[in-house]
């Protein structure tokens, strides 16, 4: 039995380099919380990724399979470096979200992100090693700027079933409130005669779906109405909310709050019979669509959607007379089955289409989507379950097999776009630029759960039931971080493959722990050891999530054409040639080039982290440098003289000082090698977070206002910089503003009001206004005063926003308080 430590490789070089010179080390960027803990390594954990770039932190993060399927096995491995790409690292204080498309779409909401697929991005990164991911993720819906009313989501579900796999239900307790507000958020689709919700297809994330063929004949009437659809009660929807209240109601239980576990589970049920009252249609044996226009009767919509089977994942219609005739739609030829489905909409419909008839992306009466594909699994998986279903593992099995074969690109590498035609092998929704690598489905979550059979739980037993072709004799799941342990999962027939015991093996920790003749085990997991490190996650202070007109500003001598500075600060690791994301020097005149970053305000750091863009071996231009030096106010903070020989190419390289420094910008100074340029994905500077009690406004996410450089006047705290012009419309959200254990706090706001007049703020706490109200914000001249707000923070990390100003208030720093016990 072997056993592995995982090793953070850039600087381990880098030290063994500088051993002498450097004894102290900076901040790196954060590993899993979990990285003490030992797994095990009968797998080969280089080869599986040896294609791909950003390897620390495949390596870091990934669970390890193996299976006698390379198709779906090359495409897991593919999904995992898909997702790294949508990684993007939003702001210090709000840490991680995670992105549909690679580039920046114009309708997406703050930091890139769009909640119609942020329960299958959940579910997904669920399975890397480091919680902080989904943390950061769930957080940003729960008490952040994140707008979960734009689309329908089940992102209460998935944050609810991302504990039964981290084990951490304090983190989703302190969620609790948040996720009742989002909740709350949704009663303006909702009818209370009929019981249940309806929104037009389009915002349930599915343009030119059926209702929208039906209500406008074909687009004969109102090509608009094809597109969006008629306001409908769908089963995909009422599923998700059923789903987000019994989230809401397992969640308060947890908590003991037995009032609001009890009132979600009425109001869960209540839905549940309105979708089985409405929406079953007992002729089609289906969960069908009711157009909401002109249709007093509810009439059902003739026609099965593919979202009639997304009711089953989320445990609605289980029993046999509803999930038997279902589930058999998705093998019939004349239903949902085809070689490349399944399809969105069953193919005798005289609406099917198997050819999108346009360039635009979404047509979803026919074309097969992975992001239903994924529930549509889930579904498939559950009805198995049942044990009484008339489902078979190898049905199973072709769905995700097919599944698979769907995720290549025309030369045959795993790949993911946007949609998939049904009976041709090929993407029929793929942009350059913009829809590579489309982060709207699970994959791996379904190879974990389902076919590996490892179902997440909120007790302490460890639940395997895989769904395998009969005549596999061996899998493994290796390092999979489950509930504060490591733990790999061997079964082996005969015992050849592995040469360990035969049938099922699990290890925790890196120690066998129990082991089955058959494939199948439910069995008390021992309590965590290992308690996840308390040392705070560190925040990047290098990311620009607004671009060049805000801070840290990027700028460099010399920038190719094609390329940005700004890409090197905006959150984004991916080192592909297109989809790009990067600088370069690309074509400069200069043996070396200097790429600078500038603070709003001084900042203190000990290390920089440099994401090295290379595709010499892929026949490019660019390579590491041949050496560097970094810089800053006080002269040079590091120099490398021979850096090619430690570089680790499309990789994170951590370069650490001796000491902190502090700055008001960073310069890095690279020489090229001979015949090429140098590049960089991003830079990164990691530093221990801020615990307050004050948080300077230039810091934090900024909208519609400026920075202002304001040596001249008379502040309050002497920052050098505030943020200025703010209107009514203009607004600072300071996140990661933190509390131990939550409670009542003052909110003390440093201001000056320049105007001859009073103006008007506010204070919001997690999205909730504080009970202070409107804030009336006296004129100051140029002096800053301080105005102060009762509030109450949540345990954890707090989202403050400050919103209001008549053009000429500026705001500089935001204090927290303990509240005055007194009164
Ligand atoms: C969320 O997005 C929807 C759709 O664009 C918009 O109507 C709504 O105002 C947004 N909500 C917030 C809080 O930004
Ligand atoms: C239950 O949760 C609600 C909503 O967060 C809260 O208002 C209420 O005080 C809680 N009740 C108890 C007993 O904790
Ligand atoms: C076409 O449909 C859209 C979406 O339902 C609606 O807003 C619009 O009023 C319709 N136009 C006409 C001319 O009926
Ligand atoms: C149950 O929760 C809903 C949604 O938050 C709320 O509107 C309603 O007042 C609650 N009912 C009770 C009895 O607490
Ligand atoms: C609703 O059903 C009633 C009774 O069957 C019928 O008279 C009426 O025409 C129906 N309304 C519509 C809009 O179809
Ligand atoms: C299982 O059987 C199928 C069908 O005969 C075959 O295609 C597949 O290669 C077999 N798999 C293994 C692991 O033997
Ligand atoms: C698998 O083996 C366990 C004992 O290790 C036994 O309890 C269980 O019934 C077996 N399951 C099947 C499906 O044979
Ligand atoms: C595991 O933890 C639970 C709850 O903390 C405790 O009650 C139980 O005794 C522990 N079990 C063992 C074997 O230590
Ligand atoms: C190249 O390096 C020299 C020496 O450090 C420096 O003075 C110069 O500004 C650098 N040139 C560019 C274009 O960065
Ligand atoms: C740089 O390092 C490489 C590999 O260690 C070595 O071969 C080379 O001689 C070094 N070059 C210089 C200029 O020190
Ligand atoms: C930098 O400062 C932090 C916070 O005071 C401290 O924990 C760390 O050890 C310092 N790092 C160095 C390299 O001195
Ligand atoms: C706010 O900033 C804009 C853009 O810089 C400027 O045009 C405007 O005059 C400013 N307003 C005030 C009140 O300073």
């Amino acid at each position: 039995m072997a056993s592995s430590t995982y090793f953070r490789r850039a600087l381990t070089f880098l030290l063994s380099f500088y051993q002498f010179l450097r004894p102290i080390y900076g901040q790196a960027p954060p590993q899993p919380e979990n990285i003490g803990i030992d797994g095990t390594s009968f797998l080969d954990h280089q080869a599986p990724i040896n294609s791909f770039y950003g390897q620390t932190f495949l390596l870091e993060n990934i669970p390890y399979i193996d299976i006698p399927d390379t198709n779906i096995q090359d495409v897991y491995y593919y999904r995992w470096s898909s997702l790294a790409r949508h990684l993007h690292y939003a702001i210090a204080g709000t840490g991680y979200v995670l992105t549909e498309f690679v580039q920046p779409v114009q309708y997406s909401m703050a930091f890139d992100t769009i909640d119609a697929a942020a329960g299958h991005q959940i579910d997904e990164a669920r399975w890397l090693r480091s919680d902080y991911f989904t943390n950061d993720y769930v957080q940003f819906w729960t008490r952040g700027p994140g707008n979960s009313t734009q689309y329908t989501h089940w992102i209460l579900d998935a944050a609810y079933r991302k504990s039964q796999v981290d084990g951490n239900v304090e983190f989703l307790i302190n969620q609790l409130p948040g996720m009742i507000d989002m909740w709350n958020q949704w009663y303006f689709t909702f009818d209370f005669g009929v019981g249940l919700y309806y929104f037009p297809p389009t915002d349930d994330a599915q343009e030119f779906s059926l209702p929208g063929w039906v209500a406008s004949d074909g687009g004969l009437t109102n090509v608009t109405l094809l597109d969006m659809g008629p306001d409908t009660y769908r089963p995909s929807h009422n599923a998700y909310m059923v789903a987000n209240a019994r989230a809401i109601a397992q969640t308060a239980a947890a908590a003991g709050n037995v009032t609001v576990a009890a009132n979600f589970t009425s109001i869960a049920n209540n839905l549940e019979s309105a979708i089985f009252e409405y929406l079953w249609d007992p002729t089609q044996q289906f969960f069908v669509d009711v157009i909401r226009p002109n249709n007093s009767n509810l009439t059902q919509l003739q026609g099965r959607e593919e979202v009639g089977l997304f009711p089953f994942r989320f445990g609605i219609g289980l029993q046999n007379q509803y999930s038997d005739p279902s589930s058999q739609e998705v093998f019939d030829a004349q239903g949902f089955g085809s070689e490349f489905g399944p399809t969105t909409l069953e193919t005798r419909n005289y609406y099917y289409d198997a050819i999108k008839p346009a360039t635009y992306c979404c047509y979803w009466n026919g074309q097969s989507w992975p992001f239903s594909t994924a529930h549509v699994l889930k579904s498939l998986a559950a009805i198995y379950r049942t044990g009484n279903s008339s489902l078979t593992a190898d049905d199973y099995y072709h769905v995700l097999s097919t599944y698979a074969t769907t995720q290549h690109d025309y030369y045959g590498q795993p790949f993911v776009a946007e949609a998939h035609y049904p009976e041709v092998n090929a993407w029929s929704a793929y942009t350059t630029n913009h829809s590579e690598h489309y982060d709207h489905s699970t994959n791996n979550d379904d190879v974990i759960t389902g076919l590996l059979g490892l179902i997440p739980r909120s007790d302490s037993m460890l639940q395997i039931s895989p769904i395998i072709p009969q005549n596999w004799t061996y899998f493994a799941l290796e390092n999979v971080g489950y509930h504060g342990h490591l733990l790999t999962i061997l079964y082996d027939l005969d015992g050849t493959r592995y040469n360990q015991s035969k049938g099922l093996t699990v290890y925790v920790d890196g120690q066998v722990y129990y082991n089955s003749p058959n494939s199948t085990a439910f069995f008390a997991l021992p309590n965590a050891t290992i308690t996840p490190s308390t040392t705070p996650i560190p925040v990047n202070i290098a990311v620009n999530p607004k671009g060049n007109d805000y801070f840290p500003n990027a700028s460099a001598t010399t920038t190719y054409d094609l390329d940005s500075p700004f890409k090197a600060n905006d959150g984004f690791i991916f080192y592909d040639y297109i989809p790009d994301n990067r600088w370069t020097n690309n074509q400069s005149y200069f043996f070396n080039d200097t790429y600078e970053l500038f603070f709003a305000r001084p900042q203190t750091f000990s290390s920089i982290t440099l994401a090295i863009y290379s595709d010499r071996v892929r026949g490019g231009m660019v390579d590491c440098p041949a050496s560097l030096e970094i810089y800053g106010d006080s002269g040079i903070y590091a120099s490398l003289p021979n850096f090619t020989a430690i570089c680790l190419p499309n990789d994170r390289n951590t370069i650490s000082f001796n000491q902190n420094v502090t700055s008001t910008f960073i310069a890095v100074n690279m020489y090229i090698q001979r015949s090429f340029a140098v590049g960089l994905a991003e830079i990164e500077i990691w530093v221990p977070p801020s615990r307050g009690p004050t948080y300077y406004a230039v810091d934090n996410l900024l909208t519609n206002t400026i920075i202002e450089f304001d040596k001249s006047i008379q502040t309050a705290t002497v920052t050098g910089a505030v943020v200025g012009n703010n209107t009514e419309t203009g607004s600072i959200t300071f996140s990661g503003v933190y509390s131990e254990s939550g409670g009542p706090v003052t909110l003390d706001v440093s201001y000056s009001n320049r105007a001859t007049e009073a103006s008007m703020m506010q204070i919001l706490v997690n999205r909730v206004p504080t009970a202070s109200g409107n804030l009336t914000l006296a004129p100051t001249g140029n002096a800053y005063q301080t105005i102060s707000a009762d509030g109450e923070l949540l345990a954890g990390n707090n989202f403050v926003t400050i919103s209001g100003g008549n053009g000429y208030v500026y705001y500089d720093t935001l204090t927290v308080n303990a509240a005055n016990q007194a009164a």
